[in-house]
């Protein structure tokens, strides 16, 4: 079967049959389709789409690319959470290890950094040490003993994802609802869970932007997964201020470590947390209808959820002193306001970009990224703040010195009048 005809078909608008799925599918996770045609072929499925069938067609080659996690060993139900993606979005760390000390298993496998959005894999791998690279067999001893594992996608697990999810950063292929689909229901399905929590971003710094897209994607997600049999609960959740105070993998770990201790509430970050936990809670069957954020709530509250936390990255080789002390390297520039006013908006779209350009995601397939680059975010949502007030500080390991504060400032809007709060859970479906 020819690639190119393939290509050309979908770059037409044609619907691909089973067939064709499958050798593009095949062929990115053999390596026997060049990267430049699978560029190809994104691109076309971005701008021409694809239809319900075909969307589910991707996902289950995708899926069936690999090996599939054997959880025969761990007695209770398993169940993870993934985003669709945010700027500052840390819910991952912070939820695991409250879902997992509630007696739930979870095999979390994430991603790494995509488009102007962070991944869970690279927050982790900021902790000195700590290996997200575990071979299926780790993952799987690992959730039998210890009920957790944070881990990324092994070369054996939906590689046709692997391979597709780094191109499609890289080649601004990211922002569509069949490949977004795909690409993170074909991990959940290797990942054997009984069942999944989805976070559908909605906002100017999401992949999806209007609400009718997060919906939508909300609806596509749903559909692939409760046809192939994995009960699913989605919250469209706003992602517009950054998810807490701070941008960029290492000041990220440190925030969660505070969150997880209890030290630190920031208010947007806590709500849509504990609302994904609690779902995950009720859904793996520690918490009745409607009380799983109050579970959620007392595993932080009573040390468990920390406790897990510190044991899950000391078994991954994480050092945990470090971990400990979260402390986060000076900043080297300090953005300051120039008028009196309230903060109205924050553009955490331009955020996470600069983030990048900071070290603290890639600009190539290949790029490392630098755990300590980032922002920290001192003007929230809502604050009134006068000239000279620090807004943001930035801990550049990229640029070089050559960074811009009129370029953070201007991702600041202040007023003369102080905002509604967001609302933060747009929609849940169940
Ligand atoms: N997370 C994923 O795993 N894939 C996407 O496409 C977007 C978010």
């Amino acid at each position: 079967m020819s690639i190119t005809e393939i290509i050309r078909r979908k770059r037409d608008g044609g619907e691909l049959s089973e067939a064709e799925i499958a050798a593009v599918v095949d062929g990115a996770a053999s390596g026997s389709v060049a990267d430049y045609q699978l560029s190809a072929f994104l691109m076309a499925v971005y701008f021409a789409g694809m239809t319900p069938g075909e969307t589910a067609l991707l996902t289950m080659a995708m899926a069936r690319s690999g090996a599939v996690l054997d959880l025969s060993g761990t007695g209770a139900l398993k169940v993870d959470k993934h985003s669709t993606g945010g700027v500052g979005d840390k819910v991952s760390l912070i939820l695991a290890p409250i879902v997992a000390s509630c007696g739930i298993a979870v095999p979390m496998i994430s991603g790494r950094g995509l488009g102007h959005t962070g991944g869970t894999v690279d927050k982790l791998e900021s902790i000195p040490g700590f290996r997200a690279m575990l071979s299926l067999e780790e993952v799987e001893r690992q959730v039998a003993e210890l009920g957790i594992a944070m881990a990324a996608q092994t070369e054996e697990l939906a590689p046709a994802d692997r391979r597709l999810y780094a191109l499609r950063d890289v080649t601004a292929t990211v922002e569509s609802l069949p490949l977004i689909t795909a690409s993170i229901l074909s991990k959940k399905f290797a990942e054997n869970l009984d069942a999944l929590v989805m976070d559908v971003k909605c906002g100017p710094a999401a992949f999806m932007r209007s609400e009718t897209d997060a919906r939508a994607l909300a609806a596509s997600i749903a559909e692939v997964a409760g046809a192939n049999g994995l009960p699913c609960r989605t919250l469209i959740t706003t992602m517009d201020a950054p998810l807490g105070r701070r941008i960029g993998n290492w000041h990220e770990v440190c925030e969660s470590v505070r969150v997880l201790r209890g030290e630190e509430e920031p208010p947007l970050l806590m709500e849509v947390t504990l609302a994904l936990a609690g779902e995950a809670i009720e859904a793996g069957g520690a918490a009745a209808p409607g009380e799983g954020a109050v579970r959620a709530r007392e595993a932080i509250a009573n040390g468990s959820a920390w406790q897990t936390f510190i044991r899950m990255v000391e078994r991954q080789g994480g050092d945990v002193a470090t971990l400990e002390r979260a402390e986060e390297p000076p900043a080297t520039l300090v953005v300051r306001s120039e008028r009196p006013g309230w903060v109205a908006a924050i553009d955490s779209l331009r955020l996470g970009l600069l983030s990048i350009g900071l070290g603290a995601g890639r600009r190539a397939m290949n790029e490392a990224v630098a755990p300590e680059a980032g922002i920290v975010v001192h003007a929230h949502l809502g604050q009134e703040v006068r000239p000279g007030d620090p807004i943001c500080s930035v801990v550049d390991r990229r640029g070089g010195g050559a960074i811009d504060p009129r370029a953070f400032r201007a991702c600041f809007t202040v007023s003369d009048a102080p905002p509604l709060p967001p609302a933060m859970i747009l929609q849940a479906l169940r």
